[in-house]
């Protein structure tokens, strides 16, 4: 397809809000925090900021160098990096699609909960107390019509297509979602008790420091930046030529760790917050309570103390956590679309009514069966799948794809990057040390 007809984000601070608005999301506002309040708190930090910056940020680079290369969706962007190896590449492409649409359908259902106690907050703030009791317990039904909400809005969004859909709705939101973060960050910490999560959270505690906390922090970085199933190869596609990609990728980087570092100022505090007002954050045996009672039930419990006021905060928190949410789950069904409309000919329309039927479709399955499916969806793709993809592509960049075409690419938005520093390091960087880094934290 010619890159005139091609669709593309409008403006480079478009694209740096939708692909942060892709990296920030309930990794970063839940998943990050709850991992470092129960990893050691600072242990945790530092080590995910080295995984970051040494093993995801050059990775990050190399996807979205990939598909702006290929200019087109991940499948074809592959087989552009791999003349010879066709059929790898449209096997990688195909995999990457399957396993971003599976992470959807399990991402879908969380933001529906998210949904549900903000609805819960909302009529909390209006006075109304009664039939709200269902928005917040688990039922079959209620998972159900919540993710379906949620899908419905991922759809609609990525229907309007790449810059009246994605990119409109990232600019609109994500500073939306700075401000809201900043108001509640800071209001947390004037409460009694917000210190003691602060210590925990930045003075680090080095016994805690085992294999385990690596491959957790790996997980989470790659999680993070949304590497490893072609969103980021998706989205490099629709930048400009002459955008600078290792630039652009640090600034998404650097968004994407400052939220996730901004909300461990705020859920470590609240957590002590929380226990200063008399809610259970910690079972008997000194062991944190589990991931979801964190969001679900501990943070709500403390809004409650609050009164109206809590009300309120409860509101802005989970308005929040959608927001983020939802230009997370847009780069996901963007994959599948992209794919659908250039290789199957598909109009977008159709394309988004059939993908995101199939993935609402998938995603109701591991809702009827939630005890059974839903852990397990989450650990074949988070765990397993992610990094194991993410070590491909990097393979396909650092030893197949021909050097002076990386360079080539790279160069339209940087034209003195060969004499940089950072041609020095990352193309040899890329070839060996990512994926030997990635072996040893597996192996561990
Ligand atoms: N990175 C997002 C988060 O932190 C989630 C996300 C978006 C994602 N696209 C992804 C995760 C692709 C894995 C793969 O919540």
């Amino acid at each position: 397809m010619a890159s005139s007809s091609r669709s593309q984000f409008s403006s480079r601070f478009g694209f740096i809000m939708a692909a942060a608005g892709s990296a920030v999301g309930l990794g970063n506002v839940w998943g990050f925090p709850t991992q470092a309040a129960s990893n050691g708190g600072a242990v945790f930090l530092i080590v995910y900021l080295c995984m970051v910056f040494l093993l995801a940020y050059p990775m990050l680079v190399a996807e979205m160098t990939i598909g702006r290369y290929g200019q087109s969706n991940a499948i074809r962007s592959f087989r552009a990096g791999w003349p010879k190896g066709q059929l790898g590449a449209i096997l990688l492409g195909v995999v990457g699609l399957v396993v971003v649409s599976l992470i959807l359908s399990f991402y879908a259902i969380v933001a529906g909960w998210l949904m549900g106690s903000f609805a819960d907050s909302g009529m909390n703030l209006f006075g109304i107390h009664d039939h709200t009791h269902w928005l917040t317990t688990f039922s079959t039904s209620r998972n159900l019509i919540l993710m379906v909400t949620f899908m419905l809005l991922t759809m609609y969004v990525v229907r309007n297509g790449v810059a009246d859909g994605i990119e409109k709705w990232s600019t609109r939101l994500m500073p939306l979602l700075f401000i809201l973060f900043f108001v509640l960050t800071a209001y947390i910490f004037t409460q009694d008790g917000a210190m003691e999560g602060l210590k925990m959270y930045l003075i680090p505690d080095l016994s805690h420091l085992t294999p385990e906390l690596c491959v957790s922090a790996m997980g989470q970085a790659f999680f993070s930046l949304s590497l490893g199933v072609c969103v980021m190869t998706t989205y490099g596609s629709y930048l400009k030529k002459d955008a600078n990609i290792p630039k652009t990728a640090a600034q998404v980087a650097l968004i994407d760790t400052g939220v996730a570092f901004t909300a461990g100022l705020m859920v470590l505090p609240a957590m002590f917050v929380a226990k200063q007002n008399g809610v259970q954050i910690f079972s008997d045996t000194g062991a944190l309570l589990n991931s979801d009672t964190l969001v679900f039930d501990v943070l709500p419990a403390m809004f409650n103390t609050m009164g109206i006021v809590g009300a309120l905060v409860g509101a802005i928190f989970f308005l929040l956590m959608i927001i983020a949410a939802l230009t997370s789950s847009i780069s996901m069904l963007e994959v599948p679309v992209s794919c659908a409309t250039e290789e199957l000919k598909l109009s977008r329309n159709k394309a988004v009514l059939f993908i995101g039927g199939l993935i609402t479709l998938v995603s109701a399955i591991v809702v009827v069966n939630f005890s059974d499916l839903f852990g397990l969806v989450v650990t074949f793709t988070t765990v397993y799948s992610q990094p194991i993809i993410a070590l491909l592509i990097t393979l396909i960049v650092g030893w197949i794809w021909n050097r002076n075409q990386i360079l080539g690419e790279l160069k339209q938005g940087c034209p003195d990057i060969e004499q940089g520093w950072f041609w020095k390091i990352w193309p040899w960087y890329v070839r060996v040390v990512c994926p030997i880094l990635m072996l040893l934290v597996f192996f561990a």
